[in-house]
């Protein structure tokens, strides 16, 4: 049976170190706070002017393509996932095309937010398994630094975002011992509104009319693009951070099992579980669910903060590095964020 395994994986992060205490320059929070609820210490931010979502995917995807022994020209297909695109369109995986210098080949970019990284290896691995391609390049990358409210407003949301970016080459083996052995997809638009960046977009309150009540601040405008969007935040992402935390407590565990269950493992039978970095207090409830060890779950967050789509591969990337996962371990990605959408990948390394 062929499956697709990492062949190379890559990451990369900017070289600006912002702390918390560096945050208080900006907006009314502190060290303490920002620790005690989400064990953040430092995030990077990108560079203002030189570097985009784009080049910072581009330098982890070079890690990766030279750790898979290939070259940019040897990729047949792109799939490259974020919240913030170089431009509202085209995607950044052609971007990335061009950079690299390679082929005409297909590139896709999945706007999947939190869960993006484990939705766009899924998709990579299906090509794969299908016989489709032989070396695809999947990517996360974020520049969450630009549009962030940095006033005492936006203070909830700010603080728990950085920037970075992971690549990973994906390539076919028939190998028992190795490879990507499933992966579990979901979504609950139901809650859409709750972790979201309403402007600009073309919704014109299409959506909002039904739950306004919510969200007794945002009075959202009916064009695209507006001053008064402008004036009032809206071009900022909004969270109801409890609501999203009682949400990302039960799905994680939920998805984490389903793919265990589908392989007939068990929560011990894992080396690693590499959750999406999303906060670390939401990181421990699943620990101590799933009753796995400090040691079967990697953690970064305190160090880069919440890098969205980049967290996965960010993660996973540096715990491999660290010598956390070996030829053959049980690894299971999972992630859960906007939309609602929620995933997981089990994997054997
Ligand atoms: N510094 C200081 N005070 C702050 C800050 C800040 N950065 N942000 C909010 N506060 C204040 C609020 O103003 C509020 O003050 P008040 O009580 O005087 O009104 C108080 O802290 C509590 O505010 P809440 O928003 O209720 O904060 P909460 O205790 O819920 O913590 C947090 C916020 C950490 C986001 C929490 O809701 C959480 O862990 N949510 C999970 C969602 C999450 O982690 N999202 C990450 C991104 S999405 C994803 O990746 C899935």
């Amino acid at each position: 049976m062929t499956r697709s395994r990492i062949a190379g994986i890559g990451m990369y992060v900017p070289e600006q170190v912002v702390t918390n205490q560096d945050l208080t320059k900006y907006m009314e929070t502190s060290d303490a706070w920002i620790q005690e609820r989400t064990g953040i210490k430092e995030r990077r931010y990108a560079h203002r002017t030189e570097e985009t979502t784009t080049t910072m995917g581009v330098e982890a995807a070079k890690i990766a393509i030279e750790r898979a022994g290939i070259t940019p020209q040897d990729i047949d297909f792109i799939v490259f996932a974020t919240l913030s695109p170089d431009y509202y369109f085209p995607g950044c995986g052609v971007l990335v095309q061009r950079a690299m210098k390679m082929k005409e080949i297909g590139a896709l970019d999945v706007r999947n937010q939190c869960s993006g990284f484990v939705y766009a290896l899924s998709v990579a691995d299906q090509f794969i398994r299908g016989g489709m391609y032989k070396n695809v390049l999947v990517i996360g990358s974020e520049k969450h630094s630009f549009g962030l409210d940095f006033s005492t407003r936006g203070r909830n949301v700010s603080v728990i975002f950085g920037d970075g970016a992971g690549a990973v080459v994906l390539q076919p083996t028939t190998s028992d011992n190795q490879g990507i052995l499933s992966t579990h997809l979901h979504s609950d638009g139901e809650s859409a509104e709750i972790l979201a960046m309403y402007n600009p977009g073309t919704h014109a309150n299409h959506w909002m009319e039904q739950s306004l009540a919510a969200f007794d601040e945002a009075e959202i405008g009916q064009m695209f693009m507006s001053h008064e969007m402008i004036d009032k935040a809206q071009n900022f992402p909004f969270m109801d951070g409890p609501s999203v935390f009682k949400k990302a407590v039960v799905k994680f565990p939920e998805v984490i099992m389903e793919a265990l269950d589908a392989n007939g493992c068990t929560p011990a039978d894992l080396k690693l579980l590499i959750p999406h970095q999303a906060n670390l207090r939401i990181a421990q409830f699943v620990q101590q669910k799933l009753g796995l060890s400090e040691d079967q779950v990697y953690n970064n967050i305190q160090k880069y903060g919440n890098t969205t789509a980049a967290s996965v591969p960010l993660a996973l990337c540096e715990a491999w590095q660290n010598g956390k996962i070996q030829e053959g371990d049980l690894v299971c990605l999972a992630a859960f964020g906007s939309g609602f959408t929620w995933a997981s990948a089990l994997l054997k390394w």
